[in-house]
């Protein structure tokens, strides 16, 4: 049996897994984030002594990465899901420290000279809070490097998770809810930067329509975690398995990125 329809925006897990993910199946499933994250690491051109953050650090691929890249540096790494924070630990040991914290309310034990950033911000919803609170964790002149989804990300197959979300059973867990994303435009993004103390600030979006290889598992796990959060476990694979016989199978996802490159105002070290 189902559970009852909670309140609008109730989870039907409850508060605990209302931000986690399935950490050890993002893992295996994240070559597509991984494959993005390496064209904007390649930007950084770092020295190899700097401290870095990555924000948003999911299951700690990326961060390995990142932390390749400054041997003689010190790592941060944050993250708002519990699964994904001990699957980074367990992996980067005490290279990186890694710490569970919203990125909108960032407090890091001192200044970073490089903020890094992929496939993260579109998941928080008060981008001017969250802009305020990097720019604060940046030394000045430290530099911001980010990409996430942007305005007009995945549309398509938003729509089919719409039309499911409002139809038949699955109609009352979803009532009056705005779904997950905040798929900004480039122009916006760059104002809230400026008005975050970010300088020489670049944005800009760019297509990348991407054919998933596992698409179960990639929606199940990326796509629809937030959405599933809302629906009691019994109708998980009934939801998953609605919208993607509305998309179809094999499936493309309209990916646009939104990049983001930017100093905070002040001195270089
Ligand atoms: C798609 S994963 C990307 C992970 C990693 N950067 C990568 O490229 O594989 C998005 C990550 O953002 C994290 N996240 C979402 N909202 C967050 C917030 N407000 N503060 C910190 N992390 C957040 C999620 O927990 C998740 O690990």
């Amino acid at each position: 049996m189902s559970g009852e329809p909670g309140a609008t925006g109730q989870r039907a897990g409850g508060p605990a897994r209302a931000r986690d993910w399935d950490a050890a199946t993002y893992d295996r499933i994240s070559g597509v984030q991984e494959a993005w994250a390496h064209e904007q690491l390649a930007r950084l051109s770092l020295q190899g002594d700097e401290t870095v953050l990555d924000a948003g650090c999911g299951s700690g691929r990326v961060t390995a990465a990142l932390a390749e890249l400054v041997p003689r540096g010190r790592v941060f790494a944050v993250d708002a899901s519990p699964a994904m924070v001990a699957h980074t630990r367990a992996r980067l040991g005490s290279r990186v420290t890694v710490l569970c914290q919203d990125l909108a309310e960032l407090t890091l034990p001192e200044p970073v000279d490089v903020i890094f950033s992929n496939a993260t911000f579109h998941w928080i919803g008060d981008h001017a809070k969250l802009f305020r609170a990097l720019a604060k964790a940046l030394r000045p002149g430290g530099r911001l490097v980010a990409q996430c989804g942007g305005h007009g990300n995945i549309e398509s197959f938003r729509r089919a998770a719409d039309a499911v979300a409002s139809s038949g059973e699955f109609a009352a867990y979803f009532r009056g809810w705005q779904g997950p994303w905040n798929y900004a435009r480039a122009e916006i993004t760059a104002e809230r930067l400026a008005a975050a103390g970010f300088v020489e600030v670049e944005t800009w979006l760019e297509p990348r329509p991407t054919l998933l290889s596992d698409a179960r598992s990639f929606v199940a796990t990326v796509c629809l975690v937030r959405h599933l959060d809302l629906l009691p476990d019994d109708l998980h694979e009934p939801f998953i398995r609605a919208v993607l016989a509305r998309t179809g199978l094999p499936l493309t996802l309209d990916y646009v990125r939104l990049n983001m490159d930017a100093r905070r105002a002040g001195e270089r070290r």
